[in-house]
């Protein structure tokens, strides 16, 4: 195996313009080093990083406390499969569940994974006739086929198809057009409370209190025929967020299900 060495900005180009599949547009530039905001390329040049790595980097490059903790943890077990305890992972579901909105954490790979777990466990817990999930345009929610479709973009369904069945779509903040979309299949609405992907959306006032009860999503003469055609079940209420924080306590506007994913 190639070890690794300070190559030039423009041969680590070649390298990917011949080994790595080109699906994201990238700068032309070679990063080796991160502290704090800043990063430096393979020629010395220093950046100030005004785009942490989608969220990933919050808290800037390599903070030696993280460093600390990843290579102490590192060079004590590397991995634990799912059929062993750790206290890490314990404590960490417990810091989750107490600065946002209580219940347990279910862990896993990426952002795209944490919603597709979302989508099943929405689905498991409603009634087999409810399935469709109502989701936003301008929504973000991950590459897997499942996220991919319950990303209300068409630029990301080009080619695909068919995909999975289920997803509707509202336009963002637009409450008469989640009541319209509600149905007696209807087993949740997947929003994204900040979006992110085409610049910065934030959702109108009232919009992330919508959907707790039958009813309740909207202030219109429609509410009661949403009630009446959804009965006096509930549809699960599932935030996405990568890249802002889930707890914002909003009154009425705790979701049944909460996905991070980057900013973790
Ligand atoms: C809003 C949002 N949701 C989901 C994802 C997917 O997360 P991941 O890349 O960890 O699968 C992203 C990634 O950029 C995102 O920005």
């Amino acid at each position: 195996m190639a070890t690794l060495q300070q190559t030039a900005s423009a041969d680590v180009v070649e390298l990917f313009h011949r080994y790595v599949v080109p699906n994201y547009i990238r700068f032309p530039v070679c990063l080796v080093r991160g502290e704090g905001s800043y990063v430096w390329d393979a020629e010395g040049n220093r950046y100030l990083d005004l785009f942490p790595g989608w969220g990933c980097n919050l808290l800037g490059h390599c903070p030696p406390p993280v460093v600390r903790a990843v290579q102490e943890q590192v060079a004590s077990l590397i991995h634990v499969p799912n059929t062993w305890y750790t206290e890490a992972q314990g404590l960490w579901a417990k810091a989750l569940s107490e600065r946002s909105f209580g219940g347990q954490a279910f862990f896993c790979n990426s952002g795209a994974e944490a919603n597709e777990a979302a989508i099943k466990l929405a689905r498991l817990h409603t009634p087999p006739e409810r399935y469709k999930i109502i989701t936003f345009t301008g929504s973000f929610h991950g590459r897997t086929l499942a996220a991919t479709a319950a990303t209300a973009q068409p630029k990301y369904h080009e080619g695909l198809g068919p995909l999975l069945a289920g997803f509707v779509y509202a336009p963002f903040g637009d409450l008469p057009a989640v009541a319209r979309l509600i149905d007696a299949e209807t087993a949740a609405i997947m929003i994204e409370p900040v979006q992110g992907e085409g610049g910065i959306h934030l959702p109108p006032q009232g919009f992330l209190q919508c959907g707790q009860r039958p009813g309740r999503c909207v202030n219109t003469s429609r509410s009661s025929s949403v009630r009446r055609r959804s009965g006096s079940l509930r549809w699960r209420v599932i935030w996405h967020s990568c890249k802002s924080r889930l707890c914002a306590r909003l009154p009425h506007s705790e979701p049944d299900l909460g996905c991070l994913g980057l900013c973790l």
